[in-house]
């Protein structure tokens, strides 16, 4: 089954992008062009997750995946004192600061809906499946991926029965999808420094590497396949598709460029990348409380989104964001292919193969 992402005719993923980025029409519109992409069900409940899990059927034959965030352990770290330094921006917008709280995102229930739709691939971020959800996926057929962001973490997914390891580097965008989420986190490595221990697991393991992590053209995606990985998982270099549901004020500062990108807890409590704003100046002191951060500051992002206000939203991107194209999901596929085809075209005029 694990040939669903290993013979794929385009190795290039469009990777799971929760909060209403991903959507069916990106999923469809990814498979058909031959690509794989994954639905996330991240913030979803189960009735909205199983729905776009129907809509993305009605929309293509195609299998394709799914992601779901594996719930980690109940914060400890008090959200008290930044709930109240956040409430003067959510005044300014008019709103009320959100209720801090610890939730699993309804995994279960999710993993079951998972269970009896047969998704072909299941991949996790934040953890990994129990040994019982694993072997409920695979009685079904489901392959089963494991996000991972260091060795340790890969070793651990291999033993817990995953069947294929999404490597993501540090340049990703959004959340860093590592298991625990201490205080005092680093920052991760970069791709190009995780590959080759990574390699080394794979072959150990016999397991496929996708490799994830600011890559937004197709040399990057003709490079990771040269070290070693099957296939490319990239998120931001489809954030400016029409198929995605990236709001306006998000599409125009990832287009203008001028920002920086950082990692932050300051919107959820889980260390982030995204876009330079005020919001994520003022709050470099957010607590490591994930999901309890996320809830409060809901309202907050909720507003900026409809008021249009790019300062207090959160504008998600991996460090290599400028390279993004403004074109439908398959033209940026057919793009990224061409631009692959082209860096082995020239590494082969540069290094011919023997006769
Ligand atoms: C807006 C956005 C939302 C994301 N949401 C998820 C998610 O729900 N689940 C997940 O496993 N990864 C998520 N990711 C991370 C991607 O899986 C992937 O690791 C990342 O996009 C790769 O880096 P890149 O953005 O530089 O291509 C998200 C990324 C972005 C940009």
């Amino acid at each position: 089954m694990v040939g669903v992402i290993t013979k794929l005719a385009v190795p290039i993923i469009v990777a799971p992008m929760a909060g209403g980025v991903s959507t069916p029409a990106l999923v469809a519109g990814a498979v058909a062009a031959g690509a794989y992409a994954f639905l996330p069900a991240g913030y979803l409940t189960p009735e909205a997750f199983r729905e776009q899990v129907e809509q993305t059927k009605a929309l293509t034959g195609k299998p394709f995946g799914v992601n779901l965030f594996t719930p980690g352990a109940r914060s400890t770290a008090d959200t008290t004192g930044y709930r109240d330094r956040v409430r003067a921006q959510a005044e300014r917008l008019g709103v009320d600061v959100g209720e801090p709280r610890w939730d699993d995102d309804h995994y279960a229930a999710k993993v079951d809906i998972v269970v009896a739709a047969k998704i072909p691939v299941v991949s996790f971020t934040f953890g990994l499946p129990s040994a019982e959800d694993v072997r409920r996926l695979k009685a079904v057929g489901s392959t089963v991926v494991a996000t991972v962001t260091t060795p340790a973490e890969a070793r651990a997914a291999a033993e817990r029965g995953a069947d294929v390891l999404c490597v993501q580097g540090a340049a990703a965008g959004a959340h860093r999808g590592a298991f625990e989420n201490d205080a005092a986190y680093p920052g991760g490595a970069p791709l190009y420094d995780l590959l080759p221990a990574m390699r080394v697991i794979g072959t150990e393991t016999g397991l496929p590497l996708i490799a994830a992590g600011g890559l937004t053209h197709g040399a990057d995606v003709a490079a990771v396949l040269a070290a070693g990985a099957v296939a490319a998982q990239l998120g931001t270099a489809f954030l400016l598709c029409p198929e995605a549901g990236t709001s306006e004020a998000h599409r125009k500062a990832l287009v203008v460029a001028e920002r920086e990108t950082t990692l932050t807890r300051a919107f959820t409590g889980r260390p982030a990348r995204g876009l330079v704003n005020s919001f994520i100046a003022e709050h470099q002191d957010a607590p490591n409380a994930y999901p309890d951060v996320h809830h409060v500051t809901k309202p907050v992002r909720v507003a900026a989104g409809r008021a249009g206000d790019p300062e207090a939203m959160a504008l998600w991107a991996g460090q290599a964001y400028p390279l993004a194209v403004e074109a439908p999901v398959a033209e940026v596929i057919g793009i990224l292919t061409a631009q692959a085809r082209d860096a082995v075209a020239a590494l082969t005029r540069r290094w011919p193969v023997a006769d």
